[in-house]
């Protein structure tokens, strides 16, 4: 058992409370890509997608009580995994754990391994693996700042480009978001003044800004109207050739629009991974065909 790092603070979604704002500080240098390949490569043709972060035997426990057993998952470089299943089965647990959020809990503690890159997070310096591994939550958590400065916030703390640069990158990173046009005449007006929508997609260009290798995002579209939903969708999908993407999401039809492969975990399992039309459409599992046929429960 590895214990985790206590504080006295479980974290907080406090809107004004940045402290679980996690904005990813990447370099893009940092940032590994595979190598271009100039032909037919047979031995990588029939290799499965690179595992950009992978779960091996994760348990987790809050005190007394075990909140994951024996979990064990890949995520393919560059593609979005999304991970379903009834309300307390550890979803969010799960993907608290990909970027050590779960810390600051006091008597939580895992054991098993996590790897970014074949390395294992849980040995990581924990600034270093949020500066790859950002965070988007079920609600909207801007920094009560302007919409620029929220945006700009992770470049400047981690000094990642000038201050001439700034403007440029904000509003890439805004386009990225599909939320320029709404917001490019008031820059410097509070984030708070945005409807949920629109500050759910100003979370998603601040983690963006820092170009995040991997982007977990938690039931990020249920607090939003169809519309904002879509563009969130896009969004996802857009970005997915720069960074891996895990959702969790109660959404079964955003599943299987926007993930390449679902999990669906019940009473702190993973009872099945696979692509997802296999998932939705020819589960193995009797519990897997039973959740999303609604006759779970
Ligand atoms: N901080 C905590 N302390 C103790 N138990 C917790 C804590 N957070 C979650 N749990 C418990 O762990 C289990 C998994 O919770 P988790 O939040 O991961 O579920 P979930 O699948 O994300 O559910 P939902 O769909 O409702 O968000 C639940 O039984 C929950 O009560
Ligand atoms: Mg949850």
């Amino acid at each position: 058992m590895t214990p985790m790092r206590a504080k006295s603070a479980p974290p907080s979604t406090d809107m004004n409370d940045t402290s679980e704002a996690i904005v990813p500080d990447q370099t893009p240098s940092a940032k590994s890509h595979p190598a271009p390949q100039s032909g037919p490569v047979p031995q990588a043709a029939a290799r499965p997608a690179e595992a950009k972060m992978q779960a091996k035997n994760v348990n987790f426990h809050y005190g007394t009580f075990k909140a994951l057993h024996d979990i064990s998952l890949e995520f393919p470089a560059n593609k979005v995994t999304a991970l379903i299943g009834p309300s307390g089965c550890g979803k969010s647990t799960f993907l608290r754990s990909l970027n050590r959020i779960n810390d600051t809990i006091r008597g939580a503690r895992i054991d098993g391994e996590i790897t970014l890159d074949g390395e294992d997070i849980l040995k990581m310096d924990v600034t270093s693996l949020r500066r790859r591994v950002g965070m988007v939550f079920q609600r909207p958590n801007p920094f009560p700042k302007s919409i620029f400065e929220n945006v700009a916030y992770g470049i400047r703390v981690n000094g990642l480009a000038s201050r001439s640069e700034l403007p440029g990158i904000v509003e890439k990173s805004l386009r990225r978001a599909a939320l320029w046009e709404e917001v490019k005449d008031k820059l410097q007006e509070s984030a708070n003044a945005l409807s949920g929508g629109q500050q759910q997609r100003l979370c998603i260009a601040r983690g963006l800004a820092v170009d995040p290798e991997v982007l977990l995002l938690d039931e990020p579209c249920s607090a939003l109207d169809p519309i904002a939903t879509a563009k969130i969708e896009d969004l996802l999908v857009a970005i997915k050739d720069q960074c891996t993407i895990v959702i969790v999401t109660h959404n079964m039809q955003q599943a299987a629009r926007v993930a390449d492969s679902t999990g669906f975990f019940l009473l702190g399992k993973l009872i099945e991974h696979d692509r997802t039309d296999v998932i939705f459409k020819n589960p193995s599992k009797k519990e897997t065909e039973d959740y999303i046929t609604g006759r779970f429960g």
